[in-house]
């Protein structure tokens, strides 16, 4: 069964909160989005493996760590997981990013493909997924198994909130994806939206509603 991090920073509750809030404008939701992305990847990443290596510095030569191991993608689920790419390369600028585009269809909720382009060498790198929103984990499920039908299984699901139901979904489907959340929500509503959650993620950063 994959682990659930939860992650109770102070920083990411305080920007989280005030994501949430219905008056909070798309500039500040964007820019919030943006920061919170920075702080959980910091986190994320905590057991990359290192490797020792002799530097020089000005002073003496000396021991040190590089990371080693498997490079990074990330992967957007379009279009609200684009709102956590740049905090995440402000701190991963070598990553390549992948895109997979998923809507929700309405009446059933299940997702939709209509885009995905991945990196060459995807299969060689540590990859993670995001989307602000895990509500049924319908749409990371499905973009999970696209990503492991094109070879690639080490996979990392990093989400702002998340309802039980979708963590349910991904670990039951995934069992190999540790999930990385800001929040775990009470639970879904009739429409498929978490409570008490922030609303629809991609309108409220793209200011299409
Ligand atoms: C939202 C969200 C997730 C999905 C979560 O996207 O960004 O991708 O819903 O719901 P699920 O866990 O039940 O699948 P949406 O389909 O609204 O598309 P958008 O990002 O283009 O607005
Ligand atoms: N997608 C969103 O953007 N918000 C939700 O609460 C559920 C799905």
């Amino acid at each position: 069964m994959s682990k659930v991090h939860i992650f109770d920073h102070p920083l990411i509750q305080h920007k989280l909160s005030i994501m949430r809030q219905k008056d909070t404008g798309c500039k500040e939701f964007r820019e919030l989005l943006d920061e919170i992305s920075m702080l959980m990847v910091y986190e994320v990443t905590r057991d990359l493996p290192t490797e020792d290596v002799e530097i020089e510095t000005p002073i003496c030569t000396m021991k040190t760590k590089t990371l080693a191991g498997k490079p990074i993608g990330i992967i957007p689920i379009l279009r609200a997981g684009l709102g956590m790419v740049n905090g995440i390369l402000n701190l991963i600028p070598n990553a390549k990013v992948g895109h997979i585009g998923l809507y929700r269809d309405p009446q059933t909720l299940e997702p939709v493909e209509y885009y995905c382009k991945l990196p060459d060498d995807a299969e060689h790198r540590q990859l993670i997924v995001l989307d602000p929103m895990l509500a049924t984990g319908g749409s990371a499920a499905a973009a999970i198994t696209f990503i492991k039908q094109r070879g690639c299984s080490n996979i990392r699901l990093v989400n702002l909130i998340a309802a039980p139901e979708g963590i349910a979904r991904v670990q039951k489907e995934h069992p190999d994806v540790d999930i990385y959340v800001a929040a775990c929500d009470e639970k879904l509503n009739d429409h498929g939206y978490i409570v008490p959650g922030l609303g629809d993620a991609g309108d409220r950063l793209f200011g299409t509603k």
